[in-house]
Order: structure tokens, then sequence, then C-alpha cells
């Protein structure tokens, strides 16, 4: 197992996506995950299934990314109950598209409030922990879309998301001499089952047709990728983006 006696805290992960994906690989290794979720409800539910599958230690707690408070909450009580943070996995990220002339102060602000004000927060909080430790990762999601843009509504999630990949260089740099890493996955398009709910049809045909590899990238591409960075094989990589997009990435 890859990660035996590692506490790993994850962010928006009792959902149906890469969160949850991660969690369930994480604990697969042999890790202790921390499943936080705006959802309290959904991340108790998903902690219980992961403990009882897997066999480790899990526990459930809300943190809306967007609430200081619940982070730092999140983080003394990993350090009560687990006595150390190991992984840090952001993966809370929204998106509320809308044209750059119709956009309100308020959709910029959640977009780039828990896409990627969040991950400074967190990251500000398990820092003195992990250097302590002399030992950390860190993984956040970004996307392709901060390398270059999407279609027309998606600005915010795109300037928040290159910001991701930009915080986590300057991160790598200042974390390296504590034996920390820092890196980024940057996905294209990862269908889970709500996708169908978020958008129409033929926009999900065309996000497909625009993938060179022949099936539908899932968030298990995005977990072992997680896990391999999260590892003991990733420990030189700091300051990395991989892009997971079944060759996209090269449209
Ligand atoms: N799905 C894709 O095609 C795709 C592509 C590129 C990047 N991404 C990024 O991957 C990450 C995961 O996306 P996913 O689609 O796999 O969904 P996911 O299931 O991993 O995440 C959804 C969860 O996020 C939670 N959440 C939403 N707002 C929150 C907040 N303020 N605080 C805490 N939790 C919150 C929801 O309750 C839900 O459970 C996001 O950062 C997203 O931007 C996704």
């Amino acid at each position: 197992m890859k990660l035996q006696g590692r506490v790993a805290i994850l962010t928006a992960a009792a959902g149906a996506g890469i969160g949850k994906a991660t969690a369930r690989t994480f604990a697969r290794e042999g890790a202790t995950v921390v499943i936080t979720d705006a959802h309290e409800g959904r991340s108790i539910q998903t902690a219980n299934e992961i403990k009882k599958e897997f066999g480790i230690e899990a526990i459930g707690l809300k943190c809306d990314v967007l609430n200081l408070d619940e982070i730092r909450y999140t983080v003394a009580k990993t350090l009560d109950l687990f006595g150390r943070i190991d992984i840090l996995f952001n993966n809370a990220g929204t998106n509320r598209p809308s044209r750059i002339v119709d956009m309100t102060d308020e959709n910029w602000d959640i977009v780039m409030g828990v896409s990627l004000r969040s991950v400074f927060y967190f990251c500000r909080e398990v820092l003195p922990i992990m250097m302590r430790q002399q030992y950390g990762r860190i993984i956040s999601i970004t996307s392709v879309a901060g390398f270059r843009g999407l279609a027309a509504g998606h600005a915010h999630y795109a300037a928040a998301k290159a910001g991701v990949m930009a915080f986590t260089r300057c991160l790598a740099m200042e974390a390296a001499p504590y034996r920390i890493t820092a890196n980024t996955i940057a996905p294209s398009f990862i269908y889970n089952e709500f996708i169908p709910n978020l958008y129409p049809e033929e926009e999900i045909q065309r996000m497909f047709d625009e993938i060179p590899y022949p099936r539908k990238g899932v968030p298990q591409d995005i977990a072992n990728t997680a896990l391999f960075l999260a590892s003991d094989e990733g420990e030189y990589i700091t300051g990395q983006t991989i892009c997971v997009t079944g060759g996209s990435w090269m449209r």
C-alpha cells in the first residue's frame, strides 16, 4: 500500500466526481482520509462508506471552502484526531458561466473564492504543520482552461484556474526546503453522473469530440495521477502541472 500511515484532507470530496474518487483511491492505499464538503450529510455518509469498504480511518466534516472558520476547524480537528497532516488535496472549484459584460461582482467573487482563494486559505493553515513534520504533499485541481481559456462565459473560471497554477509554483519554491511538494493536475472534460444535468447533450458531445483518445475521461484518471504525486514515487516532482486530457490539450 502506497499511503500507509499518511493522513489526507480532501476538499469537495462528497460529490460524484474527482474528489470522491481520489478519497477512495487514497483510502485503498492505506491513508486516513478526512472527507470535507460544503454538504455535511454527504461528507459523513461518504466517510462512513469509505471506512467500511477499505477498513481505514475516515471522518466526514462540513467545510465550505468560502468559510475560513470551517477551514480552520477542519485543520484543527484533523490534527487533534490524527496528530499529523501529510496530504492536502484541494479539489473544490466552481463555475457560474457568464459573459464578461454581464458578469456580476458576486459571480466573480464566488468563482474566485471557491476555486482560488480556498487553495490559499488551506495552504496557509496546513503549511506550518507540514513544515514542522518536514513532510507534505499538496495537490490542487486546476483545469486546461487555465492555459488556453474556454468558450465565452468562463473568464473568471479560467483566471482562477490559471491563478492556482501560478500560486502553486510559488508555493513549491517556499515549501521545497521542508520536503513539501506542491503540484497541480489540469483535467479537460471529466465525465460524472451529474454532467447531463449541467450541460446540453450537444455540448457534451462537442467536448468528447475534442478528445483524441477514444474514451471518456473519468474521475479515476485524475485520482490515479493524484496517487502518483502523493506517493513516494512522486517525491522529486514539485511546482508542476500534469495535464490529464486524453490528448485534447493538443487541439
Ligand atoms: N469535471 C470536469 O470536467 C472538470 C474539468 C476540469 C477541472 N475540473 C475541476 O475538478 C474539480 C472537481 O470537479 P468535479 O466535476 O469532478 O466534481 P466533484 O464531485 O469532485 O466536486 C463536487 C463537490 O464540490 C462540492 N462543493 C461545491 N462548492 C463547494 C464549496 N464552496 N466548499 C466545499 N465543497 C464544495 C459539492 O458539494 C460537491 O459535492 C473542480 O475544481 C473542477 O473545477 C473538473
